[in-house]
């Protein structure tokens, strides 16, 4: 989520920009959308602009065809277990307002997947919590039980001294890492790295989350030598190549800040960049006289490396010897955290592979504070405020530093505000294992009928919609993720003198466009949205709806009537201009306390904010009694 709201700032950043600049040269702000995808959109008006939605509605129109049901894959395996409704499970009580959602023939592209891929894992949970009870009755043969450990380094070897692989348990995170030590041994001209997802029934194969292919330089040292990055899935095959050196202009395209290719790597002394001054590398001067001799290309046979893989924000990146070599954005269902193993393989000897930086889980028996950090009791009474905080399975960390931060503010402890995680499930059965303890020893774990993609979080909006009004009936609605800080009190504070119908506070985004380029994370084509503006948003990290709001939401869904779209704050925003719509009075309050960038003195929300930094921020405000950050 941080990903995309990163993102969607830069976007929006850079729409202001535009459109700073149109108004100084009088440029219309581009209208892309064609008629008829607007049309088809939003009934028989053919527009491309927004005012239409109003026009429609007024004339009491459905602005949207209504979806109708459709099969999905594994839908009734996972709802099919009525003994664990039945225990009145705490975790799942969304389940049961979620089902139609999920059968819509207007789902978010990656339902199908995701639903069926929970279908498996939650039935692999279902099997392991039976057998964690058995061995719970039998002291005796407990404690074969692994944790997600922090590192792993053995490599077991398996089929040929030409492939290897390393286990990763429970995924990746953030600024993991994985670190291969190897030397290119000439029996191939080539060698690969991969990191593997886990591989669903029916498959052949795992996908390929990073597929990254080494092409060493010819044998006569006459051919350039170059890196393919990719992917592969089970459904879509190979993805699109990306190669380094690209040898095209050098694009603006940054992952995480860093460019996809160092070019400098791969030229050679008999290209133009001789006289660029390079670190001698006394490695390469045993190479024997060929155009390539001097390269920079970091792998050369017969020459030990040390490359690194880490995960940032936005994707991959590969330091080799200490120097960054390639970026590769995250595609789309391949991210991080469903990351299960490691294979080398070629013509390359590993010395050593280590993996860090993984998520780790605590053991909850051993907390000590426990009681402090479980979820209160929910009263009858209506909830103050809900706040549901998007989380996935393996940020075990960013949970734990949050029940030990924001969530201890008295009004949380106190049960008038309830802080709840939405959470998909996971492909690894050792994370749910994990995840479903720690929902029992907390109590504050909301997990979603589907595997965590990205691409779906916008039903996470409902799902935090369904339980503030359904579930526990708040007053307010609160959404944020699990890296970001929040100052309950100062939210609290700022409601007051509010209005409280038809809310919504946050840093609003007025005037934005969707992305229309193509190679963009964040591009939406016309089909998803045909105008050329977005109505007022609040971006993704915190936001507070009304009731009103949250209820028309979860009204309308269930009877088809509103569209699913993935950009999860603009969705939001989308909606409540439905809601204007029919009609009913909106406010929009915008508040740049929330800042949605990072953190600055006093927030009411700080974002991107690792473990270490919100106990930081916390131990601040408890010590100095002041908003300030801390790095
Ligand atoms: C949208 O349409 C309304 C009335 O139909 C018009 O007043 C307004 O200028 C239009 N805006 C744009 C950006 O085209
Ligand atoms: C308890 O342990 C005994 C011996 O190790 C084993 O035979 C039995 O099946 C176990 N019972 C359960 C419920 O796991
Ligand atoms: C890696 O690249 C080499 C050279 O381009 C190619 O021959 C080989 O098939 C590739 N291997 C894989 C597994 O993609
Ligand atoms: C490499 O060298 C061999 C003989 O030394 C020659 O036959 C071959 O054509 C060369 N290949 C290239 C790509 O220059
Ligand atoms: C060498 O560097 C100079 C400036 O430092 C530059 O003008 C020239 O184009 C470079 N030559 C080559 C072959 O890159
Ligand atoms: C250079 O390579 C030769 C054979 O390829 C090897 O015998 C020698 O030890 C190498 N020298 C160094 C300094 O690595």
């Amino acid at each position: 989520m941080k990903k995309w709201s990163g993102g969607l700032l830069i976007v929006v950043l850079a729409m202001i920009l535009v459109f700073r600049y149109s108004s100084i040269v009088k440029i219309e702000p581009p209208t892309q959308a064609p008629k008829q995808s607007a049309a088809e959109f939003f009934g028989n008006h053919p527009t491309t602009n927004d005012s239409v939605i109003v026009d429609s509605e007024k004339k009491g129109e459905k602005p949207y065809k209504k979806s109708h049901f459709v099969e999905v894959d594994g839908l009734d395996d996972l709802f099919a277990s009525h003994d664990i409704f039945k225990e009145g499970l705490r975790a799942l009580l969304v389940w049961p307002h979620m089902r139609t959602l999920l059968s819509r023939s207007d789902a978010l592209p990656e339902t199908a997947k995701g639903v069926k891929e929970a279908s498996v894992a939650w039935k692999d949970l279902l099997s392991a919590i039976d057998k964690d009870k058995a061995s719970k009755l039998n002291k005796s043969d407990n404690e074969e039980d692994k944790n997600c450990p922090f590192s792993v380094s053995t490599f077991d070897k398996i089929e040929s001294r030409y492939e290897n692989i390393l286990d990763i348990p429970c995924g990746l995170i953030d600024d993991s890492s994985i670190s291969l030590v190897g030397i290119p041994n000439g029996h191939s001209r080539s060698f690969q790295i991969q990191l593997l997802g886990s591989q669903l029934l029916g498959e052949s194969e795992p996908p390929i989350v990073l597929h990254y292919n080494v092409s060493l330089p010819g044998d006569n040292m006459t051919q350039e030598p170059f890196v393919v990055q990719n992917t592969w899935t089970h459904e879509l095959g190979w993805g699109k190549e990306e190669r380094c050196p690209s040898h095209r202009s050098p694009s603006n395209l940054k992952v995480d800040g860093l460019v996809l290719c160092n070019e400098q790597a791969v030229r050679s002394s008999s290209e133009e960049s001789l006289n660029v001054s390079r670190p001698s590398r006394d490695m390469l001067t045993n190479v024997s006289g060929g155009a390539y001799e001097g390269s920079n290309f970091p792998f050369v046979e017969g020459n030990p490396f040390t490359a690194t893989f880490w995960v940032g924000l936005e994707g991959f990146h590969l330091t080799v010897n200490g120097r960054h070599e390639t970026s590769f954005a995250c595609r789309e269902k391949l991210e991080p955290w469903s990351v299960s193993k490691v294979r080398v393989a070629g013509g390359l000897d590993l010395l050593s592979a280590l993996a860090k930086g993984l998520p780790v889980s605590e053991d909850h028996d051993l907390v000590v504070d426990v009681e402090h950090l479980r979820a209160p009791p929910t009263s009858k009474r209506r909830l103050l405020m809900l706040v549901g905080v998007f989380s996935t399975g393996n940020n075990f960390e960013r949970r734990m530093a949050l029940r030990r931060a924001w969530m201890q503010y008295k009004a949380v402890r106190s049960g008038d505000v309830a802080v709840r995680f939405f959470i998909g499930l996971h492909k690894n059965s050792q994370v749910n294992i994990e995840l479903w303890r720690e929902a029992e020893a907390y109590g504050d774990i909301q997990l979603m009928p589907f595997v965590d993609y990205y691409s779906l979080i916008s039903l996470k909006t409902i799902a935090i919609s369904i339980f503030g009004t359904k579930i526990h009936p708040a007053k307010y609605i609160m959404k944020t993720d699990d890296d970001a800080f929040v100052r309950i009190d100062e939210v609290i504070s700022s409601l007051k003198g509010k209005p409280t119908k038809g809310l919504l506070y946050g840093l609003i985004s007025f005037e934005s466009s969707p992305d229309r380029d193509k190679g963009s994370k964040w591009f939406i084509d016309n089909r998803e949205w045909p105008y050329a503006m977005y109505p007022p948003w609040a971006h993704g990290p915190g936001y507070i709806i009304s009731r009103d709001i949250a209820k028309f939401i979860v009204r309308s869904h269930q009877e088809g009537d509103l569209k699913l779209f993935k950009l999860e704050d603009v969705a939001m925003g989308i909606w409540i201009q439905q809601f204007k719509n029919r009609g009913q009075e909106v406010n929009y309050v915008t508040d740049d306390r929330f800042y949605n960038a990072g953190c600055e003195a006093n927030y009411i929300l700080a974002h991107y904010q690792s473990p270490r930094l919100v106990l930081c921020l916390w131990e601040k405000l408890q010590k100095e009694h002041e908003a300030v950050c801390c790095e």
